[in-house]
């Protein structure tokens, strides 16, 4: 029953990529800042890989791309309203640096999507009107994927008569293990 709960999840994980509006498409990242405070952001889940590493894309100047670079580890938390189902995966984030990796997922950024990458200052700078933003063109962009590397899966599924918790972990080669709700 466990392995089985396990394949649903990392199933359901997986949809997220391929459905229309799933919730599992919008995560909350977690990361910890110079101070060891945690510091928490949405951002949109582009990859699962079969290992279930995920790829996420950003702007190179953020906050969260410092952090990293002093502590590596993550937390990304996906919520399912309507299934009741809440998963917290644990491990660390890392810049993708193989160049043609970089660029086989740059090719995944449409044009609007740009703008994210090209603002001409640094994203989080004061501005005294949000319509005064300038931004550079494609070629000069500041796109960077991120690799999270999952070291264990938390898994919580509201429901009746009983909830269900369990804890998959890499180091047991995910098998995984119930846990009290
Ligand atoms: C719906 C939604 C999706 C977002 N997706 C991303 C994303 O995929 N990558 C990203 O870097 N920021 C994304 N953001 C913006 C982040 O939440 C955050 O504001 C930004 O990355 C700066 O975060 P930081 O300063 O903590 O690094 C998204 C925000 C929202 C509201």
């Amino acid at each position: 029953m466990l392995d089985n709960f396990f394949k649903e999840v990392k199933a359901e994980f997986k949809s997220a990529l391929i459905k229309r509006n799933h919730p599992f498409k919008y995560l909350t990242l977690s990361t910890v800042d110079e101070k060891d405070m945690p510091q928490s952001r949405t951002i949109v889940l582009r990859e699962i890989h079969d290992n279930l590493d995920c790829i996420i894309f950003t702007d190179s100047r953020t906050s969260k791309v410092h952090q990293l670079a002093n502590n590596s580890q993550a937390c990304l938390l996906a919520y399912h309203p309507k299934k009741m189902l809440q998963l917290k995966l644990n491990g660390n984030l890392y810049p993708i640096d193989d160049p043609s990796e970089i660029k086989r997922l740059f090719q995944m950024v449409g044009e609007k999507a740009m703008k994210d990458y090209t603002t001409c200052s640094i994203p989080g700078t004061s501005i005294s009107n949000p319509d005064n933003v300038n931004y550079t063109v494609r070629n000069e962009n500041h796109f960077l994927p991120l690799q999270f590397v999952p070291d264990q899966w938390e898994v919580l599924q509201l429901k009746r008569p009983n909830h269900l918790r369990a804890l998959f972990e890499r180091e047991n080669n995910w098998e995984g293990q119930w846990m009290v709700p």
